[in-house]
């Protein structure tokens, strides 16, 4: 491996179309790299939704790898190509087994592959669980500006659910200017709630936290919901406890009953993406045999194409895309090429011409002795007087 400290062969190869160094990227680059940025990795979240909106991107639906033996598990490929200024391909390849948590490993663990523009080599192989969390934290964030222009912001946040991504979130709210009064936590698990607890009295955004025992207190003291747990169907059903008008970040898709749903104002981050996999506005579909109650996507909010009421509650169901993940892979990629830090594995690619077979490493290795004997036969050509031999 050798860390290479200027600009690598992946920009040089849109010029000369040759074959692309190798790079791995671990999660402690990732995450320096990322470290303090919510507010540009936010402002890129918010290009990318709009490149996307300009039909500027490739976003296949995600597939699910689902096992018989293991019915709460799966892994996840989200394929997906970015146009414009970006230009990059790539998958995002993502575990999620809960049964992790009993020991306390996390759910989820993942890679990103991204793939060169013009010859399709893959360059990169990021570790992708924070670029992950990050790029669905800065959308909710996004999200939760977006949503609340038209009323009072929220000074009351509940997170319902509190695992890494409600963590991450938290963090991205507080790295692009928001600040709370109030901050509810309300999780199935103690353990789970004393810990997010512990972060946020750590994390210096101030606010008074409350532990709630119940999902309807917590909702009923939030202007700001954040849903983020792993349940697999609805458990929030009793539409009164919206009577307050939240803005709701439904981050986890399956919390909320479609009764919620259809009395809500509802944004999306990608209609056809999010009406499947049992999510909640998949089923309220299947309820009322219409996608009717879908306002629009983020990008229609922020384009001014959809407003969002003040005295209706409104839920941002995004079901999380790979061109947020290509992206945000792409900026850190980039970082750490401006940082000098890339590592590059070296003769990761081994066939680079079509005609000219790929030296074995025993060729390489006979090649290498035969410079150092001819070199050897220079040397005593040299003080003999007679002319080496070829
Ligand atoms: N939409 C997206 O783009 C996107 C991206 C990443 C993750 N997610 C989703 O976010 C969710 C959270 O992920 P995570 O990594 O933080 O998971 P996690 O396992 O670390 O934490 C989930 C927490 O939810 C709690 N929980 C489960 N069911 C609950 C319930 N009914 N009521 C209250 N608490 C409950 C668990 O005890 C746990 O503490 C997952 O559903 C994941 O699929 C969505």
């Amino acid at each position: 491996m050798t860390t290479v400290r200027s600009l690598p062969a992946a920009t040089a190869v849109t010029e000369s179309l040759s074959v692309p160094q190798f790079s791995v990227i671990s999660g402690a680059q990732v995450q320096a790299a990322l470290r303090g940025r919510e507010t540009q990795v936010m402002e890129l979240v918010e290009t990318i939704y709009r490149l996307h909106g300009d039909g500027e991107s490739v976003n296949p639906p995600s597939y699910f790898l689902r096992f018989p033996d293991r019915p709460s598990s799966r892994i996840i490929a989200l394929p997906a190509s970015i146009g414009g200024q970006v230009r990059v391909d790539g998958l995002k390849w993502i575990s999620s087994f809960p049964g992790n948590v009993a020991a306390g490993v996390p759910r989820a663990s993942a890679v990103l592959i991204l793939n060169d523009h013009d010859t399709g080599y893959p360059f990169a192989c990021l570790e992708s669980s924070i670029v992950s969390a990050t790029r669905t934290a800065a959308s909710a964030a996004l999200a939760a500006d977006r949503l609340s222009r038209g009323r009072p912001r929220p000074r009351r946040v509940g997170f319902l659910g509190v695992g890494l991504i409600a963590r991450y979130i938290h963090t991205f709210l507080n790295g692009t200017g928001w600040s709370f009064d109030e901050i509810g936590v309300h999780d199935l698990s103690a353990d789970s709630a004393a810990g997010f607890r512990g972060y946020l009295e750590q994390s210096g955004g101030g606010g008074d936290i409350t532990v709630y025992d119940t999902a309807e207190e917590l909702i009923r003291s939030s202007d700001l919901v954040v849903l983020a747990t792993v349940a697999a169907e609805p458990h929030v059903t009793d539409p009164s406890w919206f009577d307050h008008h939240p803005v709701v970040l439904h981050v986890s898709l399956r919390d909320l009953a479609p009764e919620i749903l259809l009395t809500a104002t509802n944004i999306v981050d990608d209609v056809e993406h999010c009406q499947k996999a049992n999510t909640s506005t998949h089923l309220a579909e299947q309820n009322t045999g219409s996608r009717d109650f879908l306002d629009g996507t983020l990008n229609d909010v922020i384009a001014g194409r959809v407003t969002v009421p003040a005295d209706r509650t409104v839920v941002f169901s995004p079901f999380g895309l790979g061109v947020l993940d290509l992206a945000v892979g792409k900026f850190v990629y980039d970082e750490i090429v401006r940082s000098g830090e890339l590592k590059v594995i070296d003769d990761f690619f081994h066939e680079r011409h079509r005609y000219r077979p790929a030296a074995s490493s025993h060729d390489r290795a006979e090649r290498g002795h035969r410079r150092q004997r001819s070199a050897a036969r220079r040397v005593r050509g040299r003080s003999t007087g007679l002319r080496p031999m070829r």
